[in-house]
């Protein structure tokens, strides 16, 4: 017998300029699914309504029934991304679901948390660079994920381990009128951590990786255009995940101390002022649905020595907009070499 659909609420994300909950009735995985499926028009409103950020609780089932989470991607568009197919290291696989990340400091993962950044008096630091880990998710790739989806599995206690959201199209918007023509035309070179081009490596005179083709840093505007609202939004990333030898902004002078670094800094610290973003403290069970075309975000400090922080993770790509028209995936090897050859240390 089917079971009936759960029902189901929209509200506005408390504490936030953007952002939206919803919430069950029910927390049968297999209710809710089918209810995001028959509303799922009703949620995409209110998700793209939000500025790409939605906050659905109660979904810790899904640990018994990962496919609901790739299920549950598959509203937000048309490929749910298979990590076996990306540049990412085998140490972040789910066992058995292609399409989940897991992202943990427990082994085999080993994903540690990034450094503490709290003031004086104890609280939370969000903006850049007192917290500087601000990116979006694998912006390395050409077109690059559209949607990450993130549910938490285990969680170190309440104010540590948050994810900070920044909404880029508000802060598209606040700059002023030199600042947006400057930006026009302009592009960012964005690299993988690992292969010596991120700004600390570069300072500390680190070796650069020989890449192969599909490897390699790619291009991506530093203004976009959201297909779905069409709204004008920042694209950046942190300095850990853009290329300090050729970059970080195509045609400024290059390297930490050029003037792409300095134009970089400038905007992720105005992206991230504290009007910007949404700090989420995280439930066990809460799936947390993010624009990664319009919102960077950024994981916090959390006691790794005492705490395990679990978090399954999917993207989605296939509407990337106007930007990416007709592009084949830069990551994809012409040659059939596999995708992360030489990256095994990633
Ligand atoms: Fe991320």
């Amino acid at each position: 017998m089917t079971k009936a659909p759960a029902d189901m609420r929209i509200e506005p994300l408390a504490a936030a300029r953007f952002g939206c909950r919803v919430v069950f009735a029910s927390d049968d995985i297999g209710r809710i699914v089918e209810t995001c499926r028959r509303e799922s028009a009703r949620m995409l409103d209110a998700f793209y309504a939000a500025r790409g950020l939605m906050v659905i609780a109660g979904l810790e089932g899904i640990r018994r029934q990962p496919r609901a989470l790739v299920e549950l991607s598959e509203l937000f568009g048309e490929e749910v991304e298979n990590y076996r197919e990306t540049l990412t290291s085998a140490r972040f696989f789910h066992d058995s679901v292609e399409q989940i990340l897991v992202l943990s400091n427990a082994p085999p993962c080993n994903h540690p948390p990034p450094p503490r950044a709290v003031g004086d008096d104890g609280r939370l630091l969000l903006q850049f660079p007192a917290q500087a880990n601000w990116h979006t998710d694998q912006s390395y790739r050409r077109p690059p994920p559209d949607v990450t989806l993130l549910l938490a599995l285990e969680l170190p206690p309440p104010g540590q381990g948050q994810t900070l959201f920044a909404d880029c199209i508000a802060a598209f918007e606040t700059l002023g009128p030199c600042m947006r023509a400057r930006l026009e035309e302009l592009e960012a070179i964005h690299a993988p951590s690992w292969i010596g081009r991120s700004r600390a490596a570069v300072e500390n005179g680190e070796p650069v990786l020989d890449l192969l083709p599909h490897q390699r840093p790619q291009r991506q505007p530093i203004l976009r255009r959201h297909p779905v609202s069409g709204q004008t939004s920042l694209y950046l990333c942190e300095e850990k995940q853009l290329d300090y030898v050729d970059g970080p902004v195509v045609g400024l002078s290059t390297g930490p101390a050029g003037e792409g670094a300095e134009l970089i800094r400038r905007l992720l610290a105005h992206a991230t002022q504290p009007d910007h973003t949404y700090a989420h403290c995280w439930h066990r069970g809460d799936l947390v649905i993010a624009d990664n075309r319009n919102l960077l975000h950024c994981a916090t400090w959390y006691d790794a020595e005492r705490y395990t922080r679990l978090m399954w993770r999917t993207t989605v790509m296939g509407n990337p907009g106007g930007e990416y028209a007709g592009e084949e995936k830069s990551w994809i090897p012409a040659d059939g070499s596999p995708i992360m050859a030489g990256m095994e240390h990633a």
